[in-house]
């Protein structure tokens, strides 16, 4: 299954696709994942995402599509891929289209978890995440059973540094300009299903599992 997934900053995007990939066994191709592993490295292209995504800007297209074309040409996304926070751009959609036609490969859905903007800025402020193993909770969403510890492995949580209430609001700002003309874009195509994401997390998985099994 080749997947898509759309959503605002917070959206829960993160949170579905350890879902989905836990359920479904498809590669989790996230492009933040991707720059923020790049930074920790400390490679020349971690040095060039860091100065967008510390305020809360896009990274240039030619620089994501670059990295996204690479990724998806990798054998384990022979049976399928979850691509996480791209595209963002029409020019990033496009991009995919054209790889994925060198790759004779094609969509099978876009999924755009739908929250409004107003709920966000709780979401991502109050966000926490594992050192360890990546897990993602919530102070008050989802939290940890034992504050500040990752209840999969025990790791240390931690606050993303583009998570603060400044660059949140700017990274908010960015995506909604760039969101709509993608949504037209994909509902042009006929890939576009909608998913209510203000329900519990457990819910908005089971209508994406539904969406999924080809059952809505
Ligand atoms: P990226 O890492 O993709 O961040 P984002 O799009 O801003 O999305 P997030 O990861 O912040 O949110 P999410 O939707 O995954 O939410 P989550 O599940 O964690 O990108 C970071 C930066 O990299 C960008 O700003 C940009 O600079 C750059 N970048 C990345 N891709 C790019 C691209 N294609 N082009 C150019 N630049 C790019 O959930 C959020 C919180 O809410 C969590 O605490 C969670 O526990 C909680 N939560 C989740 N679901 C629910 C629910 N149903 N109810 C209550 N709480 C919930
Ligand atoms: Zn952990």
């Amino acid at each position: 299954m080749n997947l898509v997934l759309m959503g605002l900053p917070g959206a829960g995007k993160g949170t579905q696709a350890d879902k989905i990939v836990e359920k479904y066994g498809v590669p989790h191709i996230s492009t933040g994942d991707m720059f923020r592993a790049a930074m920790k490295e400390g490679t020349e292209l971690g040095l060039k995402a860091k100065s967008f995504m510390d305020k809360g800007e896009l990274v240039p297209d030619e620089v994501t599509i670059g990295i996204v074309r690479e990724r998806l040409s990798k054998s384990d996304c022979e049976n399928g891929f979850l691509l996480d926070g791209f595209p963002r751009t029409v020019a990033q959609a496009e991009a995919l289209e054209n790889i994925l036609v060198e790759l004779g490969k094609k969509i099978d859905y876009v999924i755009n978890i739908q929250v409004d903007q107003s709920i966000l800025m709780e979401r991502l402020t109050g966000r926490r995440i594992c050192k360890s193993c990546g897990a993602t909770y919530h102070l008050v969403f989802n939290p940890p059973a034992e504050p500040g510890t990752c209840d999969r492995c025990g790791g240390e949580l931690y606050q993303r540094p583009d998570d603060n209430a400044e660059t949140v609001q700017n990274r908010l700002e960015v995506n909604m300009k760039q969101t709509q003309p993608l949504l037209d874009f994909y509902q042009g195509k006929g890939y576009l299903k909608n998913i209510n994401g203000q329900q519990h997390i457990d819910q908005v998985f089971s209508d994406i599992d539904l969406l999924l099994k080809g059952l809505i």
